[in-house]
């Protein structure tokens, strides 16, 4: 288990157990990978990140995650696999997050990617992402660095 503060000082609690925090969680995020490279999404309001978001009341978790995928980028999940689990406690709200990898094998254009711009491939996540403005705040913590060793063990698969 990891315990770091995020990018506005709120509590982050994080591992790579099966579900340590919750059965049913709400929001998922997605290390997403196409043609050897990272697929994010530009976010209207918060930049570069990861494909992700609520999962819905008729949805499971996974689901969802494929769901966001295709919604924030047009890409089609061929493979899925649960990491982690990370739990964010706010002034007014608790949030807990499942962390997954993910392969695309087709990135279909979309006209509306929802609140993003759709997709952003990238060969390599910059050194000083948390410096940089492009990017989002959930890109800005120990989340991120702690998933990309993880997800980096699938590509030798
Ligand atoms: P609505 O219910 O639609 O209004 O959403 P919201 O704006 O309250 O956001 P959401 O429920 O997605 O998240 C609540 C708060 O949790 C956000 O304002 C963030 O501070 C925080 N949060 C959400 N996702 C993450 C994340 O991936 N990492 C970190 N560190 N914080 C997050």
């Amino acid at each position: 288990m990891y315990r770091f503060r995020d990018y506005y000082h709120n509590q982050v609690q994080l591992s790579f157990e099966k579900n340590p925090f919750s059965d049913l969680p709400k929001h998922v995020w997605v290390v997403c990978r196409y043609q050897g490279k990272w697929l994010l999404t530009n976010h209207g309001d918060r930049g570069y990140e990861f494909p992700g978001g609520k999962v819905e009341e008729n949805e499971t978790a996974d689901e969802a995650a494929i769901r966001e995928v295709k919604e924030e980028t047009g890409g089609i999940v061929s493979y899925i696999q649960y990491m982690g689990q990370y739990r964010v406690t706010g002034k007014e709200k608790t949030i807990i997050k499942n962390i997954y990898f993910a392969k695309v094998s087709e990135l279909v254009h979309l006209d509306d990617y929802m609140e993003t711009k759709g997709p952003v491939l990238l060969d390599a996540l910059p050194e000083n992402i948390q410096t940089d403005r492009r990017f989002s705040f959930i890109m800005k913590d120990e989340v991120l660095q702690q998933s990309m060793r993880r997800a980096e063990g699938f590509l030798q698969e």
